[in-house]
C-alpha cells in the first residue's frame, strides 16, 4: 500500500498576506464592504432629503394654525354707574386694561397705556396719582400728565349707556387730548356718560 499524503489548506499568512488561493476571497469581501458603504450613505441621503421634506411640510401646516393672541374683548359692560364710587376703580386693570374714574357728575375710562412708551403707569392710591414704572412718567387722577417724559394725558376708551342702563365701554374707540397736535376730545360724546 502506497502511503497517501493528505493536503491540508494552508494556513493564513500572517499579518493577513494573501494567498495566492484567498485573493479572488478578499476582493469579493471588500466588494461586500464597499456595497455596505453605499448603502449606508445612501440611506444617509435619502433619511436627510426625507428630512428636509418632512420639515417643510410641517412649516407648510403650520401657516394653517396660525398663532392666536386672545386678547380681551374690546366691547364689554362693566356694570351700573351706581357700581362705581367716586375716584379711580382698578377693578379692570388686569382684565381690560382700564381704570374707571367717577367725579361728580360725569364718569370716563381712562385706557390704562403709558402715552410715553406704552408700558402700563399702576395707580398709587396713597399720592392719588397713576406712576409708569418704565421712565417715572406721572399722571393725576383723571390721567393728566404732569411729571416725566409722557408728552400727553393717557386716552379715554368710549363709553356708553345700554337700553338697561348698564355702561358698554369700547377700547377700540379711544379719545385724545394732544396739546402738541392741538386735540381735545375728552369732553366728545362718548368719551364720557354723565351720571
Ligand atoms: S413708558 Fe411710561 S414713562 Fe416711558
Amino acid at each position: 500500500m502506497s502511503e497517501q499524503t493528505e493536503q491540508k489548506p494552508a494556513p493564513p499568512a500572517p499579518g493577513g498576506a494573501a494567498t495566492a488561493g484567498q485573493k479572488p476571497a478578499t476582493k469579493q469581501g471588500e466588494a461586500e464592504d464597499t456595497a455596505q458603504v453605499l448603502l449606508m450613505r445612501r440611506r444617509l441621503v435619502w433619511a436627510s432629503v426625507w428630512g428636509y421634506l418632512g420639515v417643510n411640510f410641517l412649516m407648510f401646516l403650520r401657516f394653517f394654525f396660525p398663532r392666536a393672541l386672545f386678547e380681551p374683548k374690546a366691547v364689554f359692560s362693566i356694570g351700573y354707574p351706581s357700581d362705581f364710587n367716586l375716584g379711580v376703580d382698578t377693578r379692570y386693570q388686569q382684565s381690560h386694561r382700564i381704570w374707571v374714574v367717577r367725579d361728580p357728575g360725569r364718569l370716563f375710562v381712562i385706557f390704562a397705556k403709558c402715552t410715553h412708551l406704552g408700558c402700563t403707569p399702576d395707580w398709587k392710591e396713597s399720592e392719588r396719582k397713576f406712576k409708569c414704572p418704565c421712565h417715572g412718567s406721572g399722571f393725576d387722577s383723571e390721567g393728566i400728565n404732569f411729571e416725566g417724559p409722557a408728552p400727553r394725558p393717557m386716552d379715554r376708551a368710549h363709553v356708553e349707556l345700554d337700553a338697561t342702563g348698564q355702561i358698554i365701554v369700547d377700547t377700540s374707540r379711544l379719545y385724545i387730548r394732544d396739546p402738541i397736535m392741538g386735540r381735545d376730545e375728552f369732553d366728545n360724546p362718548g368719551a364720557y356718560v354723565v351720571v
